[in-house]
C-alpha cells in the first residue's frame, strides 16, 4: 500500500510517473507548467490557472490540452484529499534531436497532487535578500511559466540561510522583476506598486487576485518599472504566490519594514473571502 504522503501522478491519463526521454520538456524545457494549491477540496483559482496555461501553450503553439480533461485528471490524483499542492506540466512531447519543433506535435501532460501542503499562515513575514543572478529581458517567454528554470535555481542556490525566505531578482538592465518563486508588490504614498512583467519574469496567478482584490477596494494601482531604491523606500512591501497567497516582508538585509500596513491588511483581508 502506497503512504498517505506519497505523491500522486497521472501521465497522459494514465497512472505513472515516467516521462519519455525523447520528451521535449526533459530534453529542452519546452513546456509549461502550473502549480495550484488544492483548499477545501478544489483547486484554488482554477480558472486564472487555465486560463494562463492556455494563453502559455497559444504563445508557444502547443496544442491546447483540454481544460476539461485537466481538470477530471486533477480529481483523480486529488482523490478526495481536501488540501495539499497540484502540479500540471504539459510539455510538446517527444521529438527526435535538435530544435525544430515536430511539424505535429503530441503533447504529454503530468498532472500530480502532492499531500503536503505549503504553510499558508497570515502572521508569517518574510525575510528577504537581494540576489546577484539576474533575469534575461525576452519579451517573447515574459509572463509564462515556462519549464525553463535555470535562473531561478542560480539565484534560489545564492543561499542557505534558513533565515531567508526569498530573494529579489533584478533584470539585465537593473530594474526590480519579482522574487526568486514569487511576485512583488510595493506601497508608496499608499499607491500599491508591482513591476511591469513585459519584458521577463512569470505573470502570477496570485499578483492577477491581488490586482483584481485592489481595484475592487478602490485601491490606487500601479503596474510600472520599478528600480531598487523605490523597494528601499516603500511603506510595505509584499510577495505573492498561488501556495502561499500574500506574505509580507518584514526586512530585506538590514532595512526593516513596518508590522502592519492597512493596504496590505485589506488585501489580505479580501483575498481570504474568496473561495477562488
Ligand atoms: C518565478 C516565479 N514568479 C512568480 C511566481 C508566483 O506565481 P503564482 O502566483 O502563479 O504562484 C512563481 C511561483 O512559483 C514563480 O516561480
Amino acid at each position: 500500500m502506497s503512504s498517505p504522503d506519497a505523491p500522486r501522478i497521472i501521465v497522459n491519463g494514465r497512472e505513472c510517473a515516467s516521462v519519455d526521454v525523447t520528451d521535449r520538456g526533459f530534453s529542452l524545457g519546452d513546456g509549461l507548467f502550473e502549480t495550484i494549491a488544492i483548499r477545501n477540496g478544489a483547486p484554488r483559482f482554477w480558472q486564472a490557472h487555465a486560463e494562463r496555461l492556455v494563453d502559455g501553450c497559444r504563445r508557444l503553439a502547443i496544442p491546447v490540452p483540454s481544460i476539461d480533461e485537466l481538470a477530471h485528471e486533477l480529481e483523480c490524483v486529488r482523490d478526495g484529499s481536501e488540501s495539499g499542492t497540484a502540479r500540471i506540466t504539459v510539455s510538446r512531447g517527444p521529438g527526435p534531436r535538435g530544435y525544430a519543433p515536430p511539424p505535429e506535435p503530441l503533447p504529454t501532460r503530468v498532472v500530480g497532487f502532492y499531500p503536503a501542503t505549503t504553510p499558508s499562515n497570515p502572521a508569517q513575514r518574510f525575510s528577504l535578500r537581494w540576489c546577484e543572478t539576474r533575469l534575461a529581458l525576452q519579451p517573447a517567454l515574459a509572463g509564462l511559466k515556462h519549464l525553463n528554470r535555470l535562473e531561478q535555481v542560480l539565484a534560489r542556490s545564492e543561499w542557505s540561510d534558513p533565515a531567508i525566505d526569498e530573494g529579489i531578482m533584478l533584470a539585465t538592465d537593473g530594474r526590480v522583476v519579482e522574487c526568486v518563486m514569487s511576485n512583488l508588490f510595493l506601497v508608496v504614498d499608499h499607491t500599491l506598486v508591482t513591476p511591469a512583467l513585459d519584458e521577463c519574469g512569470v505573470s502570477g496567478v496570485m499578483r492577477r487576485q491581488v490586482l483584481e482584490a485592489a481595484t475592487c477596494l478602490g485601491i490606487h494601482t500601479e503596474v510600472r518599472r520599478v528600480e531598487p531604491p523605490e523597494v528601499e523606500r516603500a511603506s510595505a512591501v509584499f510577495v505573492t504566490s498561488a501556495l502561499r497567497g500574500i506574505v509580507a516582508v518584514e526586512r530585506i538585509g538590514d532595512l526593516q519594514y513596518s508590522s502592519h500596513d492597512p493596504v496590505v491588511q485589506d488585501l489580505i483581508d479580501r483575498l481570504e473571502t474568496l473561495d477562488g
